[in-house]
């Protein structure tokens, strides 16, 4: 059989032990938030300092030299570039790990959620990169208004950004990798059951999901352990 086409979607379970929180795992609160709370339209309205502390702390974690891509995200990068038919990694992370895992590939990559690295500005549309704090009166570097800038990330209520490629990678799918999400938070969740019948579908995570039942196979463990396993048993089958 010729080589499937190929869709892996990760959460933050696959930079869990890069040092980053998960949403909705042990230490995933902020300030005795919830992520629904914090990571809306709604909230940032309502407490735009609040809401900008939130990402700010996230976006120190990617600046600190010990937070860094590991065997998980290596291990994607090298099936992604070693992959005979199209493939496409989905990620619902904002953090930056995949792109520093795979400089050279960043056309296969599509962060669903944005990016913590970028801003947008609310007045002139404007998206930048971004490394530092960011407060209600940072002027925005395109049309130097102040109070417009968010971080470009797709918050709850939001629609996720690549949809239509997404869509269209869905269709020709064949084999489906998810990795190191709860399945909880849609579409992304949604993603296993469309492909249901039509393509091998394999969760790799830490414990069984909320739909780990969809799946026509599973492995729980680690991510550093159980993603570079199953990446090099699916390279070594390849012909
Ligand atoms: N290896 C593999 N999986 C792990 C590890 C690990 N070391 N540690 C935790 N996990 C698993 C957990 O068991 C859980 O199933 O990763 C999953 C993380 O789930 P969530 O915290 O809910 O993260 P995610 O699924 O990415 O959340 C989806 O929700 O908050 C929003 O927009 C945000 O993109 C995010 C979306």
């Amino acid at each position: 059989m010729a080589n499937p086409p190929l869709i892996i979607l990760t959460g933050a379970g696959i930079s869990a032990e890069s040092g980053l929180a998960t949403f909705r795992g042990h230490g995933g609160l902020w300030a005795g938030h919830k992520v629904e709370d914090v990571a809306t339209p709604q909230a940032f309205a309502r407490d735009p300092e609040m809401v900008h502390g939130f990402y700010n702390a996230r976006r120190a974690q990617l600046r600190d030299p010990a937070v860094q891509p590991n065997p998980a995200h290596h291990a994607l990068a090298r099936l992604v570039a070693a992959w005979p038919a199209p493939a496409l990694l989905v990620t619902q992370n904002v953090d930056d790990l995949h792109h520093r895992a795979m400089p050279d590939q960043l056309d296969r990559l599509l962060p669903m959620h944005g990016s913590l690295r970028r801003i947008r500005c609310t007045r002139c549309s404007q998206v930048a990169d971004w490394e530092d704090d960011l407060a209600t009166d940072t002027p925005c570097p395109g049309c130097g208004n102040t109070g417009g800038l968010r971080p470009d990330i797709v918050w709850f209520g939001e629609m996720p950004m690549g949809m239509d490629r997404i869509e269209a990678a869905l269709e020709q799918c064949r084999l489906f990798l998810s990795i190191g999400t709860s399945g909880l938070v849609y579409p992304a969740a949604g993603f296993v059951a469309a492909l249901s019948g039509v393509a091998r579908t394999v969760e790799l995570n830490l414990e069984p999901s909320a739909g780990s039942h969809l799946f026509d196979e599973a492995h729980h463990g680690p991510a550093t352990e159980v993603v570079p396993r199953f990446v090099d048993a699916l390279l070594a089958s390849l012909r």
